[in-house]
């Protein structure tokens, strides 16, 4: 089969932040995962893990969304300054139960995205906080003068205000975050955002809370009665094997579970048109990001883990769900501005997973390893038939084009011909591929599923064919 690629014409730029993560207070995510405190034998600086953030630079991080999730809307932000000895424990309710001591608060998510030199998107609390708890949370991150929270936030050892580029107005307000129907949060949203103030020069990129998968309704009432109010809204979607409430397993699924999982996972491109067809109707200069700020595989929890916990493991065929999903995006560079996969330690689809000082990259890390050059990139557009099981993007930075390709089919050989407008000068290639389709990463085999060199190509001119073996994700890296 020939794709024709169409590398001369400008395209939109692939935001950056399309490659952004997700962390919320779950399971063993923030405590365990990113946040051991000072004293733990697990190298770390100021409590962070520092293997964890070494691995999530070097798939350049670009934002990190936090408390949550369901935890956002039962967050009271001022229970996690101060002191930790002073800090309230909490319960939290919706995962597992668990004693929240709050030692990781602002403070500490500010230093952590210090380290990780990525943005911060910070989700406020709709459902059970306050209008003047939230304006008060953004005086405190953000006020450089005098102010009373600006104050506190001198007094608790922070002079400078931080950065935080993102703020989210409540998370699923329609389930977990209140219940609301779109018309209430419309306007709940209108009189939360007022007082988002803006205290630096940097603007606030304000979201509301979206849809749940398919919910064409809420999309349309929130874009008709506070579009104007923010600048992205979100929009959320798991790929899952078949019911809400029957999921498959991670591992030693049947083959019936591999091709549901990819059919959930690609209706994330049907999803978008839609949304964005009505985002048109009323945003028709496209100022207002769709903002996919979760994603990803929910499968069964591993046997024998708390279920609240949503720990799972992490195979081949998630890292086709994110080498899918991550073409989607890419491919509605124009809509999609962000997105945050869920998340980003030992919770769903994690990149990363650890045990005590141990810690393992899932094949889902090595997607966002192969796909990074894509972030500020221009798309490119392309034209022709895709063989069956492909998915695919590219783009371009100056003379370099990036091309990813995704084959999720459990047998044969794909070959695909691409065509470029001009020569190709030089390319390298790099494939994620294996015989097994739940082959995972362990931590007595942390490199069962990893990335090689791909040398299964050949160049002529200005085509490219490659062979692409089932169950792989390939990227080219050619100069044009
Ligand atoms: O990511 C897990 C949960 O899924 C989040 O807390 C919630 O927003 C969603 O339902």
């Amino acid at each position: 089969m020939t794709i024709n690629v169409l590398n001369i014409k400008n395209g939109p730029t692939i935001s950056k932040y399309i490659y952004g993560h997700f962390s919320e207070h779950l399971g063993r995510c923030i405590y365990e995962g990113i946040y051991v405190g000072e004293d733990s034998e697990i190298p770390n600086v100021n409590g962070i893990r520092t293997d964890v953030v070494e691995a999530l630079k070097e798939i350049q991080i670009p934002v990190l969304r936090w408390p949550g999730g369901c935890f956002a809307d039962e967050y009271h932000w001022k229970d996690g300054i101060g002191p930790k000895e002073n800090r309230k424990k909490i319960v939290n309710t919706h995962w597992g139960g668990v004693t929240e001591n709050n030692h990781f608060g602002t403070h500490e998510f500010f230093e952590l995205v210090r380290q990780l030199d990525c943005e911060a998107y910070v989700n406020g609390n709709v459902g059970s906080g306050t209008v003047q708890e939230m304006q008060e949370w953004v005086e405190y991150i953000t006020m450089a003068g005098e102010s009373p929270m600006a104050n506190l936030r001198r007094e608790n050892g922070q002079e400078e205000p931080w950065k935080m580029k993102f703020f989210g107005v409540g998370n699923e307000s329609w389930g977990c975050g209140g219940n609301m129907r779109p018309e209430y949060y419309a306007d709940l949203y209108r009189q939360y955002q007022t007082y988002v103030r803006q205290y630096g020069t940097e603007k606030i990129y304000k979201i509301a809370c979206g849809p749940n998968i398919d919910d064409y309704y809420w999309m349309d009432t929130l874009m008709k009665q506070a579009g104007p109010w923010f600048d992205g809204i979100s929009l959320h979607h798991y790929a899952l094997t078949g019911e809400w409430l029957d999921k498959g397993p991670a591992t030693g699924f049947p083959e019936s579970q591999w091709w549901s999982l990819m059919k959930s996972a690609k209706k994330m491109d049907e999803l978008i048109q839609k949304h964005s067809i009505i985002m048109d109707k009323y945003d028709p200069e496209q100022r207002i990001g769709l903002i996919v700020d979760e994603w990803g595989s929910w499968l069964a929890v591993e046997p024998g883990t708390n279920p609240g916990f949503l720990y799972q493991q992490n195979t081949i065929r998630d890292a086709m769900v994110a080498a899918i999903t991550l073409n989607i995006f890419n491919n509605h560079a124009n809509r999609v501005y962000m997105a945050n996969l869920a998340q980003t330690v030992n919770v769903l689809q994690s990149v990363i997973l650890t045990e005590g000082k141990a810690m393992v990259k899932t094949p889902t890390y090595h997607v966002f390893n192969m796909y990074k050059n894509h972030q500020d990139a221009e798309l490119v557009d392309y034209y022709g038939e895709l063989p069956e099981n492909i998915s695919l993007s590219v783009s371009k930075k100056e003379h370099k084009l990036t091309v990813t390709i995704c084959h999720y089919g459990l047998e044969n050989e794909q070959e695909l011909q691409l065509n470029f407008e001009t020569e190709i000068h030089k390319y390298a290639g790099k494939i994620l591929t294996t015989k097994v389709m739940d082959a995972h990463n362990t931590f007595g085999n942390p490199n069962n599923v990893k990335i090689e060199d791909y040398e299964n190509i050949r160049t002529e001119g200005r085509k490219l064919n490659i062979k692409l073996p089932a169950m792989s994700v390939v990227s080219l890296e050619l100069e044009v």
